[in-house]
């Protein structure tokens, strides 16, 4: 998401220079090509190029020495045992300390351990021999992939984890035009919501903990509405029924309740793993998270379950794919549950063929043996079955009354609650979904 937070600080009107370790990136950038799908994410970037305030380079150093504020984003992704592998904050610290020429204050936006900004500035003041005064501070992001331009425009919040006032004020500074509103946004052309977004000023171990605590928090409901979809399968109960009442007290809310394959993605799936592990390093046993993780795990065993009830024999079937990214409006497959399930069922010597809007390439490298198709009817082409793992909007639309004619069997096994039950019997389907009968 860095691209993103650069784009955005861009258009919201600074002078914005991206570096990356991966020099292609670097050359697509500066060729005008978006190395990732992300809604909006073309556009801001053509109009801040235009107006002249952002720029890429290969040369860390250079980018290092353009601006007062450095913004880490690099990646912290998880060790074998759970825990965030730090090196390449490490390694952008060694960078800053040996390019810089003045004093900087250095911004992890990168999800890490609580203690990490602590350690960051230590590093710095090692690296540099006490040198250059650098200030670290804590700035954690809640942007969704697929809606991160409105996010980083709409934020409910803007954390910051500081030591001292004035890294508050240089980041209230370069926050202001999205805290006042002082643009006119390019999300929603004019028409904002107008939700005003807290200021939040935190230690730094607040900071880096409320990222943590959010998106931990957030796994853990979507676990906990999982764990109420097997209990209403086995009660005849409609988890959709019993979620959308919970959720309309307002101390649950109704997002992140939807029943299903289960969450994957870069952040869930390993940010709890590194809470529950951090929890570990200080003597804390997290076991609700531990419970959730394991809740989620079983999701793809549950789907698996299913589509073996229904198939009876998975050796030899062909089974369309509908959806690999992770959720929808993204080609992410980072810890997708699609990617899991096709694994599994290519295992079973079961005959894949997969679709993705946005997805297909990046997946095709990993799978010699699916089949990929555009079109999601050319999937369902002579399919025993059509197996729902994303929530992509073009699916929910999908005509089944014409795939039903095409697909070998009329079965669906849906992970994503996509459709009415009785509808889709209505047109003659077997279908099978999480929580409801
Ligand atoms: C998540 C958080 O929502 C962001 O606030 C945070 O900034 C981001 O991680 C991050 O740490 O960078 P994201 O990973 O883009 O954002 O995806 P979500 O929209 O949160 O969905 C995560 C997974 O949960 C997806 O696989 C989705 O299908 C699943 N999900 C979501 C459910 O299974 N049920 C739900 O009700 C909601």
């Amino acid at each position: 998401m860095g691209l993103v937070t650069g784009a955005c600080l861009a258009e919201a009107g600074h002078e914005v220079i991206c570096t990356d370790i991966d020099a292609e990136r670097i050359a697509k950038l500066r060729a005008g090509q978006v190395p990732i799908y992300e809604h909006h994410l073309d556009q801001i970037l053509v109009s801040a190029g235009n107006a002249g305030k952002i720029s890429y380079t290969a040369d860390a150093g250079e980018a290092i020495r353009f601006g007062e504020a450095i913004f880490i984003c690099v990646g912290t992704p998880p060790r074998p045992d759970g825990s965030a592998d730090l090196s390449a904050i490490d390694h952008v610290a060694q960078q800053i300390a040996a390019e810089a020429r003045s004093s900087k204050l250095v911004i992890e936006k990168s999800t890490v351990p609580a203690r990490t900004g602590i350690e960051l500035q230590r590093a710095l003041t090692a690296y540099s021999r006490g040198g250059n005064g650098f200030r670290v501070a804590s700035n954690p992001e809640f942007l969704r992939e697929g809606t991160a331009v409105e996010d980083f425009f709409h934020p409910d919040r803007v954390v910051v984890g500081v030591e001292d006032h004035a890294a508050a004020e240089q980041l209230h500074e370069i926050y202001r035009p999205i805290l006042e509103r002082k643009f006119s946004c390019p999300v929603h052309s004019g028409k904002c919501p107008d939700n005003k977004a807290e200021f939040l000023v935190t230690t730094i171990s607040s900071a880096e903990l409320i990222k943590h605590a959010s998106n931990s928090f957030l796994a853990l409901k979507i676990s906990y509405a999982n764990a109420v979809s097997d209990l209403c399968e086995k009660l005849g109960a409609n988890v959709e029924e019993v979620t959308h009442a919970m959720g309309l007290d307002p101390r649950i809310g109704t997002q992140f309740l939807r029943a299903g394959l289960g969450f994957g993605g870069f952040c869930f799936p390993k940010d709890i793993q590194a809470f529950i592990s951090l929890a570990a390093t200080v003597g804390v046993d997290f076991e609700i998270l531990k419970a959730a993780e394991r809740v989620n795990r079983q999701r793809i065993d549950r789907f698996l379950e299913k589509i073996s009830k229904a198939l009876w024999v998975v050796k030899g079937k062909r089974v369309a794919i509908l959806g690999l990214a992770f959720k929808a409006n993204t080609d992410d497959i980072r810890f997708a549950p699609a990617l899991e399930v096709m694994r599994r069922l290519l295992q079973e010597g079961a005959e894949v063929h997969a679709c993705d809007p946005q997805a297909l390439e990046k997946a095709m490298n990993q799978f010699p043996l699916a089949h990929f198709h555009e079109d999601p009817y050319q999937a369902l082409q002579g399919a025993h079955a059509a197996l729902i793992c994303t929530e992509w909007e073009q699916y929910k639309k999908l005509d089944w009354e014409k795939a039903g004619k095409a697909m070998a069997r009329k079965l669906i096994v849906d992970g994503r609650n996509l459709y009415s039950p009785a509808t889709l019997r209505e047109l003659g389907f077997e279908y099978v979904s999480f929580g409801r009968e």
